[in-house]
């Protein structure tokens, strides 16, 4: 249920390309599947669990045991990127080798992922279970013109980023709350009034400014 719902955000912000790769890595996956598992209840097989692997440092996921090459790779400060991963599933052991320059290293995984775009769709499927995904995945602090103006807008979210925008009427703006449960939404004049209004805003709503009056006399979408 989860991996549609991000097939679909994907297909949304990024066009028809990269959900083709998610999807394709999807059904490679069925081949990694022998002995890996992935998702929410995931438990430990032949392979360790997969979810969250792409952003996660080698050999560390809890209560599997990895091999004593994998480890000191982890050691020597291996952390999985999609990138490392597709060097990797080409020929772990050569990796492992490459990576610690050791000839005698070994991978505890015997299994070889020859196909470049293969290789590229399955690291791309992994992503979709890291955390730095499901961000951008996330909630936004958005804010939309419903006004017949021109106004300069800004979005932040509590304790992250902020965007500012010049939005014509029936634009919007949107920051990812990164997390936080709610964030502001600010509208100004022009660049040089400081006085403005302010509101806000719980991640995932958008609100709405109906009409521009200065000093927080604007009339917003929302009635709080
Ligand atoms: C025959 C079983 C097998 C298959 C098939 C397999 N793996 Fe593995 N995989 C393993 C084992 C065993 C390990 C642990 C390696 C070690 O400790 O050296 C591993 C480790 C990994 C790791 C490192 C995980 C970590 O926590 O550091 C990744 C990433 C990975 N596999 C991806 C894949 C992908 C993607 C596929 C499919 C294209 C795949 N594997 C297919 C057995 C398998």
């Amino acid at each position: 249920m989860k991996q549609a719902i991000y097939a679909i955000f994907i297909v949304g912000l990024a066009g028809q390309a990269q959900a083709q790769d998610v999807a394709n890595g999807e059904r490679t996956f069925r081949r990694c599947a022998a002995c890996h598992m992935i998702g929410d209840d995931a438990s430990n097989r032949v392979g360790p669990v997969l979810t969250g692997v792409v952003g996660r440092p080698a050999a560390s996921f809890e209560g599997y045991d990895y091999s004593p090459s994998m480890t000191a790779a982890a050691a020597s400060g291996l952390t999985w990127t999609e990138d490392l991963i597709f060097e990797y599933l080409a020929d772990p052991t050569a990796f492992l080798r490459a990576y610690l320059d050791d000839p005698r290293a070994r991978a505890k995984m015997t299994f070889r992922l020859r196909d470049e775009q293969e290789r590229r769709d399955v690291a791309a499927y992994l992503a979709t279970f890291s955390p730095a995904e499901q961000a951008s995945n996330d909630a936004g602090i958005c804010v939309e013109n419903g006004s017949e103006q021109t106004f300069l807008f800004a979005a932040e979210a509590r304790g992250g980023e902020r965007d500012v925008a010049e939005l014509t009427p029936g634009g919007s703006l949107c920051v990812a709350s990164q997390g936080a449960d709610s964030g502001v939404v600010s509208v100004f004049e022009s660049m040089d009034v400081v006085e403005g209004c302010s509101r806000l805003v719980t991640a995932g709503q958008q609100e709405v400014l109906v009409r521009y009056a200065d000093f927080d006399r604007c009339e917003w979408g929302s009635h709080s």
